[in-house]
């Protein structure tokens, strides 16, 4: 008989992303197979997303047509699981509107799927499991990862530091760090596996170690990282600045495999809209680790988070987020439009800003920063930089794309046997978002 087969859509962050690795290992495990054919599927598992409103309509619009599927094939079974599962509301809307879903489990127990399905193929019944926090890290479930080259590792869950516009410390529930040698024995895994990239996944990186028994920190860990044979390059998601360390700043200098780049979200340039947001640092902690970073690194490459349209955000502070962004010069920036997360802080507050405005600020935002990426992008011409080969472009099936340890993507000529190796690359042309060039 041919095996079953599961189809995994993934909305959200790297976090999920990951999570659906180990989901499809536990699947692969228990008999499945991987299909990305939704047609072919017998399970389908929607890994949900709700940091802001757009994430979630997208998944109630997607579970929506799937209602005609499920009515031309009964047995497929229909699972939804992510951070908007750990929401009662959103379970609620599940459960009375989709009833076509059959299993509901949240961010903390993917580990105990197999039994969740198989009470559902005994009973026939929807099963709703979802654990409101958790402090046990469960440690023998291993990810089917999408790559072979480059994987994601969860160096800690959760988040304690409460922005007052987001969600996710009420998805992901409390910091918890995971043990120093779990994480090291799953990179010299990967190591001996071919793998050369790992970007250690957290919500605050900067933060791990503190739920650990003895002194040990997040450079403690990049150390011994670092020491691991065949991984070449390094890199972690997300930094806090009200965490990031001189240690941390010294250890780029000292790194061979930290990449050299930093993400490191600022949300706003605006010291009275930052406070608001619960953030803990201001613009001008905010540019002193940059110039910090800068004299230890020059040519490190800066990414950051923006928000605009944050309640009682005025033009003045408006003004300032695109004083900062001209200042720091971003490499590039993920920019957001508030959006009111129910449950959260910020939206109960009453000085909400109109759409209107926020889209004006936001396209204003957007061509500031398009244009520092372009302007950056553009003294690289000329430049011959190390590239890990990715994939072949979707675009063109003689064009490879990877990226440089500044984490920028780029674009050559190439064959497909290159996919996982690191190649030198001549830069030609660049655009806003890509570089162009050639192998040498
Ligand atoms: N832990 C990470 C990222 C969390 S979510 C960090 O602290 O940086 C990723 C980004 O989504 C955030 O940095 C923020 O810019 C954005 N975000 C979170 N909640 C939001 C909301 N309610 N509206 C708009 N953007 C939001
Ligand atoms: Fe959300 Fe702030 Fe935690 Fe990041 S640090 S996940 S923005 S609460
Ligand atoms: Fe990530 Fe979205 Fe959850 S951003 S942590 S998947 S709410």
């Amino acid at each position: 008989m041919d095996k079953k087969k599961f189809l995994i859509k993934t909305y959200g962050c790297q976090m999920n992303e990951h999570d659906s690795e180990k989901i499809s290992w536990i699947l692969i495990k228990m008999g499945y197979s991987e299909t990305e054919d939704l047609q072919e599927a017998d399970f389908i598992i929607y890994n949900t997303c709700l940091v802001r409103e757009n994430a979630e309509l997208k998944v109630y619009g997607n579970l929506g047509a799937l209602k005609q599927l499920k009515r031309e094939k009964p047995d497929l079974i229909i699972a939804v699981c992510g951070c908007m599962m750990q929401r009662e509301e959103a379970r609620n809307v599940i459960t009375t509107k989709h009833r076509h879903v059959d299993i509901i489990f949240g961010t903390h127990n993917i580990h105990r799927l197999p039994q969740l399905i198989n009470n559902h193929l005994k009973t026939g019944k929807t099963i709703v499991d979802v654990l409101e926090d958790s402090r046990e890290i469960v440690e023998d479930i291993e990810a089917n990862r999408k790559y072979s080259y480059k994987a994601f590792v969860d160096i800690m869950y959760g988040c304690n530091n409460f922005c007052t516009y987001c969600i996710v410390p009420y998805t992901r529930g409390r910091e918890n760090s995971r043990e120093p040698e779990n994480n090291i024995d799953e990179i010299k895994e990967l190591a001996k596996a071919g793998y050369k990239e790992v970007t250690l996944l957290g919500q605050n990186v900067n933060s791990y170690g503190k739920t650990l028994k003895r002194e040990y920190d997040f450079v403690d860990l990049l150390r011994d990282i670092n020491d691991i044979e065949g991984i070449e390059r390094l890199r972690f998601m997300t930094s806090h600045p009200k965490d990031l360390s001189d240690k941390l700043i010294k250890a780029y200098g000292e790194l061979d495999k930290l990449c050299e780049h930093l993400h490191l979200p600022i949300q706003s340039g605006s010291n009275k809209v930052l406070k608001e947001m619960n953030r803990k640092y201001t613009r001008e902690d905010y540019l002193e680790i940059i110039e910090k970073i800068r004299n230890e690194l020059p040519n490190i490459a800066i990414t950051t988070d923006l928000i605009v349209g944050f309640p009682g955000e005025t033009e003045e502070d408006f003004e300032e987020t695109l004083e900062l962004v001209k200042e720091v010069e971003f490499d590039s920036a993920f920019t957001f439009l508030y959006s009111i997360r129910e449950g959260t802080i910020a939206a109960k507050m009453t000085n909400q800003i109109d759409n209107d405005i926020k889209h004006k600020r936001f396209q204003s935002l957007s061509d500031t920063l398009n244009e520092i990426s372009l302007d950056k992008n553009k003294k690289l011409i000329g430049e011959t930089l190390e590239v890990l080969v990715e994939e072949v472009s979707k675009n063109n099936p003689d064009v490879l794309t990877g990226r440089t340890r500044t984490s920028k993507l780029v674009h050559f000529k190439g064959e497909s046997e290159l996919i996982g190796s690191i190649v030198n690359v001549s830069i030609e042309n660049v655009k806003t978002f890509t570089l162009e060039g050639s192998i040498v």
